[in-house]
Formats: C-alpha cells, sequence, structure tokens
C-alpha cells in the first residue's frame, strides 16, 4: 500500500523544545516506528527539512539524523511545493512573523505556543489561517501527560463529586548561570526578545483550566522578579526585565476557582516539577507529569492541630496510587499524531490557532491584572 509522504519544515528546531521534544521524539520517532497509520492501513512518513540561522548546528543535528535535509533559507524553503506544513518552535517573538509568512505560502501551520506575542497577532494569523484555509494546530502537550490523562478520565467518572478548588503548583530552581550554567535559555528572562513567566506559562493554564475546570471567565495575578540578574549563555551577566515568577488565580464558568503558581526560583519539595491538586466533596487527586493519586472522601484523615506534638498522620500514606493501565506515549507525540491525520483524514484538531490566542489573551490579561493590581473578566474569542 501507498505511502502518504508530507513535507514539514522544521523552524528552530536547534532550540530544546524543537530538537528535543519536536523532531527527536516525536517525528523522528514516528519514523524509525515506520511511519502514522491511518485508517485505511496506510503509513504518513514525515519528510523533514530542517530550517534556522547557524548552519553549523544545523549541519550537525542533520548529521545526527540520517543526514536530514536542511537550509538556512526560510523563504527559499517555503516556495517549494514539496513541503505542504510549516512547524515553529522558535523563540516566541519570532513566531508571527514566520507563521505569517507560512500561512501566506499556502502551508498547514503546527507551531509552539505562545502562537503570537500579543492577542492582535495571534487573532490576526488564526483568521488568515482561515481565510487561506491552510489546516492549523498550536501545541498544547500538557494534556497528553499521563498524569493529566489520569486526572481527566478521574473528573470523567465524577470521582470528585462537585469540584470547588484546584491548586497548580510549577517551577523548580533555575540556576542563574555565575556558578552553574542555567537550564534555561537567558531570552527567557529578556522582555526584548519575549521572555517572562506569564507569557511562558499562563497559555499552558488556559488550555489545562478550559479543557478540564471549565472556560476561564475571570483571572487574577501577581507577578515579580525574585533575580534580578542572571548571567547568560556566554556567562555574561545581564539584567533580567522580566517577571520570574507568577501567583495567578482563575475562576472557571463552572465557579472552580484555580491558582496556579509559577516560578523559576524556587526548591523543590512536593512530587513533581507541575502537581495539580483537585479538591471535590467526594475526594481529592493530586496529578503530576506522569503519576496521578487519589485520596477518596471515606479515607480522608482527620487531622488535629496540636504543633506540641510531633504530628501523628503521615499524610502521604493516605493516597493511592493510580495504576498505569496502557503505555503511555510522549505528550507531544501524541498531539503530532493527531495532527498528521488531521491533515491526512481531516479528523478533529479543536487545538488550533484560535486556542493558541486564546492563551495569549489570557497572559495579556493577567499582565495587565497585575500591573492595575485587580481581577479581570475574560471575555469570549
Ligand atoms: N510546550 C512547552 O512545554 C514549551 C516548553 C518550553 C518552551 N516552549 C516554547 O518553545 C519555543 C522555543 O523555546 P525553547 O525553550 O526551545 O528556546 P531555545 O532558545 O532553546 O530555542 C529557540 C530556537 O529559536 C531559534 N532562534 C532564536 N533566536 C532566533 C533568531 N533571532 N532568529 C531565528 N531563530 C532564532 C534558536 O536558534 C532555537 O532554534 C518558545 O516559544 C517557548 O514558549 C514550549
Amino acid at each position: 500500500m501507498d505511502n502518504i509522504r508530507i513535507g514539514i519544515i522544521m523552524n528552530g528546531v536547534t532550540g530544546r523544545m524543537g530538537k528535543n521534544q519536536h523532531l527527536e521524539r516525536s517525528l523522528m520517532s514516528l519514523i524509525q516506528e515506520g511511519g502514522l497509520t491511518t485508517k485505511e492501513g496506510k503509513k504518513i512518513i514525515p519528510e523533514i527539512i530542517l530550517v534556522g540561522r547557524n548552519s553549523q548546528k544545523l549541519a550537525e543535528l542533520s548529521a545526527q539524523h540520517s543526514g536530514l535535509p536542511w537550509s538556512t533559507d526560510l523563504d527559499n524553503v517555503l516556495s517549494d511545493p514539496k513541503y505542504t506544513l510549516y512547524f515553529d518552535a522558535q523563540t516566541t517573538g519570532l513566531r508571527y512573523t514566520s507563521v505569517k509568512k507560512a500561512i501566506l505560502a499556502g502551508k498547514h501551520i503546527y507551531c509552539e505556543k505562545p502562537s503570537a506575542s500579543n492577542l492582535t497577532q495571534a487573532l490576526e494569523i488564526y483568521k488568515l489561517a482561515e481565510e487561506k484555509k491552510v489546516k492549523h494546530g498550536v501545541v498544547q502537550d500538557k494534556l497528553w501527560l499521563p498524569g493529566i490523562l489520569k486526572l481527566s478520565q478521574l473528573i470523567q467518572q465524577n470521582f470528585f463529586g462537585r469540584i470547588h478548588e484546584v491548586r497548580g503548583e510549577f517551577g523548580y530552581w533555575v540556576f542563574t548561570g555565575e556558578c552553574e550554567p542555567a537550564q534555561r535559555p537567558s531570552w527567557n528572562y529578556k522582555k526584548s526578545e519575549g521572555g517572562g513567566i506569564i507569557q511562558d506559562m499562563v497559555c499552558h493554564w488556559r488550555y489545562l483550566i478550559d479543557n478540564l475546570f471549565g472556560t476561564i471567565t475571570d483571572v487574577n495575578c501577581m507577578a515579580m522578579t525574585h533575580i534580578p540578574q542572571r548571567w547568560d549563555e556566554m556567562r555574561k551577566p545581564y539584567i533580567c526585565d522580566v517577571e520570574d515568577a507568577t501567583y495567578t488565580t482563575f475562576l472557571t464558568e463552572k465557579g472552580i476557582l484555580c491558582h496556579f503558581n509559577s516560578s523559576w526560583c524556587t526548591r523543590v519539595r512536593r512530587d513533581d516539577l507541575l502537581t495539580v491538586q483537585v479538591d471535590g466533596i467526594r475526594g481529592s487527586a493530586v496529578a503530576g507529569l506522569r503519576e496521578c493519586y487519589i485520596q477518596p472522601a471515606e479515607s480522608t484523615p482527620k487531622p488535629v492541630w496540636n504543633p506540641d506534638i510531633p504530628q501523628p498522620i503521615n499524610f502521604y500514606e493516605g493516597w493511592m496510587k493510580i495504576p498505569d493501565r496502557k503505555t503511555y506515549e510522549n505528550a507531544f507525540k501524541e498531539q503530532w499524531k493527531l495532527f498528521l491525520l488531521h491533515i491526512v483524514e481531516n479528523t478533529p484538531f479543536p487545538w488550533n490557532l484560535l486556542e493558541g490566542a486564546k492563551g495569549v489573551q489570557l497572559a495579556e490579561l493577567a499582565y495587565q491584572s497585575w500591573h492595575e493590581r485587580r481581577w479581570l473578566k475574560v471575555p469570549p474569542l
């Protein structure tokens, strides 16, 4: 049976996300498996071209992946009809211009979040993609994390009864780069390059909460720059002119209060780098990236406040771990598979540029709420 070859332009793949998650763990992994199987039993085979600025890095990456073609000339690659899909994992500030160019060249679009640096641009590329009738998608990887899938199943099974509160704790210590190299790129801490943890994380909380707990209707945000100086990739000191932690509260249409802390300045003493605790009348759950623990009402311990004696309850013992009932794939790869099937078979793919724009909208409102120190309504888009 014939294979279906899809030419994919991958821009920004020498970076962390582009290389690790999208190229290696998603598309190369699919290629190594012999392609993605369609309903009719055909195989979808990605045909990748790497695009970027740095020839040396591109040549090295190509050599690591059996000589994938590469180019530093995006315009030229966009004019090649062999490539029908444009993928973008560049730094956020560069996304809008390149994605717009790709839409105008008639390419389908798949891109990292945030889909643009501001709502006007995010909506513009959504509308343009619709007008040009190209298919489009935005990465919403957290939805396919095993821990979140388990949480989502608990909600569907009505494990919680009425959910009243959700608490998200995201973050870890990002080294300053002074004595130990930082594990995040320095542009994350520079306004002019699209940095800031609100812009980076609030768009994740948008789709996570909208999908699991109901559409967000209100937002209240506080943020700070806790560490004002860092050292870049060349070990040169620079000033951080964006927030590196944000403490944000959301309300949903279902009346569920969701509070998410996001910080690059905190040391972890919890189950995982992201934990989401959900409290309901009939039970609670705590999801991490892979695991999810539950405590039903029936086995909830009854603590009594008494700091004069050692704590008699080991609170961790009162939780049950949900077993893996299947093998989970990489979350980015799962979403890629759905997008490729959407292109080939026209299967539904709701995680599009409009949903991406909703994330950008929420980040923008979070900044406004922080600066004006007040709750804001989140208008429907
Ligand atoms: N989905 C997620 O969980 C997740 C996590 C982290 C980052 N991201 C997003 O992925 C994107 C990339 O983040 P990253 O952490 O991989 O960053 P990175 O700095 O590691 O990579 C950025 C890429 O953009 C390219 N680039 C940078 N400046 C450029 C310029 N001036 N011209 C052309 N190319 C340029 C770099 O060469 C590199 O390939 C960001 O938009 C970020 O928001 C998503």
